[in-house]
């Protein structure tokens, strides 16, 4: 990690601004519309307080955890991103990462390396799916997902095809044609860490999606896979019923808000939901997810695993989710910078700086283990928690 180590994420962040072209840099940074979401995960972790013992402190402190029948070292899963020309090893640099951290990825479907060499990488891979292909084409890329060895499934529900930020959106090519290498090449030039990644490796940033390609073809390119996606009629529960049923193993559905829905993610056998706003990337306005966990998970947490996403950059917004019922957080951005500031180690140490984090939470607040963590362990404000759709 020589000369590369940051001490939080915020450094990450900023190292990985000045090290990537700006429309890759742009493209991780994300949000919808105005923003307020994307914001509002942020603000609502630094709204909440803790209240810390100072004596009766435990030398020893645990944070293993098991989500969707998996063991995890810490209560930390890497969240599914299509990670396309922020580093040319990709998902594979961040599934090496994350076995030796101990911890599971989820593989986007949007992922610029293939289900197979990222299992390799990292057996505690799950396989992210949107509601694209149709049902034949869905149940082919479930088959090639078993014969690859992935762990389980995550179903991600959360998207509206809004496609306008007030900052602006990246440019994102159709193809990395001559010309597209021609006009993109000044920003390539102007990061020549990055260039050099490229170079070394023999690789150019490509854009396919290996994972949405047909049996026998070639993956198609990014934009080909998402309007394929757009074609779909939104599944129905009854749909999303079908796929689970089309799965035999863990199953989650991510970007879950409200009460009746997560009653329905139970009833339809799923075995994980993630509350989530993806990120603030889609609907903007939806509230910040750590608002909404407490009555989600007082609504099924005790018959599904319940996990949070949207706006964990420190150890103590992991501590925060779990005192208040998630077994576990799913990061993006956080392990996005690592990877665009410093490769496969800058996963690593975006990885440990939330280990040492919750670490440092559970001394503070008396702790031996996560599993003793509860609400009384946080100042919040009043009408923080909200509660949306309970019927
Ligand atoms: C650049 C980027 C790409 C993403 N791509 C996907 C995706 O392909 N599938 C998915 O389910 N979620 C995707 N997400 C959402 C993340 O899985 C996760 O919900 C979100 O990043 C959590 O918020 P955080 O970035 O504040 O940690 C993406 C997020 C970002 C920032």
């Amino acid at each position: 990690m020589a000369g590369g180590w940051f001490e939080t994420v915020a450094v990450a962040q900023k190292r990985a601004k000045r090290r990537v072209p700006s429309s890759v840099y742009n493209a991780i940074i994300g949000g919808a519309e105005k923003g307020v979401s994307l914001n509002a995960n942020l603000g609502s972790f630094d709204q909440l307080g803790f209240a810390p013992h100072v004596a009766g402190l435990h030398a020893e402190r645990s944070m293993d955890t098991k989500v969707m029948g998996l063991d995890l070292s810490m209560p930390v899963i890497l969240s599914p991103t299509g990670v396309q020309a922020v580093h040319p090893l990709g998902e594979i640099a961040v599934a090496r990462a994350a076995a030796n951290r101990g911890v599971p990825l989820g593989l986007s479907s949007f992922a610029s390396k293939p289900i197979e060499e990222v299992v390799e990488a990292n057996p505690n891979t799950l396989f992210q799916i949107y509601w694209s292909g149709g049902r034949d084409v869905m149940v082919q890329r479930l088959e090639r997902v078993k014969a690859a060895g992935a762990k389980g499934v995550i179903v991600t529900l959360d998207w509206t095809f809004s496609n306008g930020r007030d900052w602006g959106s990246p440019f994102i090519p159709e193809k990395m044609d001559l010309k597209t290498m021609i006009k993109l090449a000044p920003q390539a030039l102007s990061r020549p860490g990055w260039f050099a990644s490229y170079i070394k490796h023999l690789h150019i940033p490509d854009l396919t999606t290996p994972n949405m390609a047909a049996p026998g073809e070639a993956p198609p390119a990014f934009f080909g896979a998402y309007y394929e996606w757009m074609q779909m009629t939104p599944p129905s529960w009854d749909d999303i019923a079908w796929l689970r049923s089309q799965w035999d193993g863990p199953f989650m559905v991510k970007g879950v808000c409200r009460v009746d829905d997560a009653k329905r993610v139970r009833d339809i056998g799923c075995t994980a939901l993630s509350v989530s706003n993806h990120g603030g990337n889609n609907l903007d306005g939806t509230p910040s997810p750590i608002r909404v966990l407490p009555s989600i998970v007082d609504a099924v947490g005790d018959e599904i695993d319940v996990v949070l996403d949207g706006g964990v950059r420190r150890g103590s917004d992991v501590v925060k989710a779990l005192a208040f019922g998630a077994k576990a957080v799913m990061i993006g951005r956080a392990y996005l910078w690592g990877l665009a500031a410093n490769g496969q180690p800058g996963v690593e140490n975006v990885l440990d700086i939330l280990r040492g984090g919750i670490d440092a939470c559970l001394l503070g607040l008396g702790k031996s283990s996560i599993g003793e963590l509860s609400a009384d362990d946080i100042v919040v404000p009043p009408d923080f928690f909200l509660t949306l759709g309970d019927k």
